[in-house]
């Protein structure tokens, strides 16, 4: 995706706390790393993510969607911000807001995003009291590409965590959160190496090794 010795131009999208961003930021500051975070978006000022990026010397803007009259206001705003920074590839990392279809499109397979359940099951909010509520044996999170339908598009790689039978949502949630950690970073470093294509909107990893063992869990 990008020249032997220019980094790949990664941009993350927040609206809160930032743990996954921070992740992200701190596998690329690792000098094997192909991938750069040149910009944090955040829109909500109050976004925590904004602070701890600011602390890593991370370029950062807030484009707030309540000060735009409507969304394409809103993206064409975001957009500006992604083209002055020279931005190749977007991270959605717990932002909050719809990206319209034009979007999505424009930054098709060059945008991806973490979401917090094996998808397809559990897309959409609350996955953790979901999971549970539905007596399921795993959960776990999603790196997948982004396309206009809400947490669908080729995926990408995934982890799974047992569900343990005292699992409360919060628990289960910061077991998933720390495999979370682990596979974005994975993901973008896969796809900064070029080893990462979609065909037949299936991702595609190069390279990529099976788990040696398969997780089963009938749980207590
Ligand atoms: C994560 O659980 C992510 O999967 C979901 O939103 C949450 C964001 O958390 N999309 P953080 O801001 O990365 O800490």
């Amino acid at each position: 995706m990008n020249s032997p010795n220019s980094r790949l131009r990664v941009a993350i999208l927040i609206s809160g706390r930032g743990s996954n961003m921070q992740a992200l930021i701190e596998d690329c500051a690792r000098a094997d790393n192909p991938a750069e975070i040149a910009l944090v978006v955040a829109n909500k000022a109050d976004a925590g993510g904004l602070a701890r990026a600011g602390a890593a010397g991370i370029a950062t803007a807030v484009v707030s969607h309540r000060t735009f009259a409507d969304r394409a206001a809103f993206e064409a705003q975001i957009e500006e911000k992604l083209r002055a920074a020279g931005i190749q590839l977007i991270c959605l990392a717990g932002f909050m807001r719809i990206l319209s279809d034009e979007f999505v499109a424009a930054w098709r397979d060059r945008m991806i995003n973490i979401h917090p359940s094996l998808l397809p099951s559990f897309r959409g909010l609350d996955t953790h009291a979901r999971a549970l509520a539905a007596g399921a044996r795993f959960h776990g999170c999603t790196v997948h590409f982004v396309r206009p339908e809400m947490d669908t598009g080729p995926i990408i790689v995934q982890a799974a965590v047992p569900i343990n039978s005292g699992d409360t949502p919060d628990s289960l949630a910061a077991r998933v959160l720390s495999a979370e950690h682990r596979i974005y970073p994975l993901a973008l470093r896969w796809i900064a190496e070029g080893r990462v294509r979609v065909e037949n909107e299936r991702a595609i990893v190069e390279g990529a090794v099976a788990a040696a063992d398969l997780l089963i869990n009938p749980r207590a």
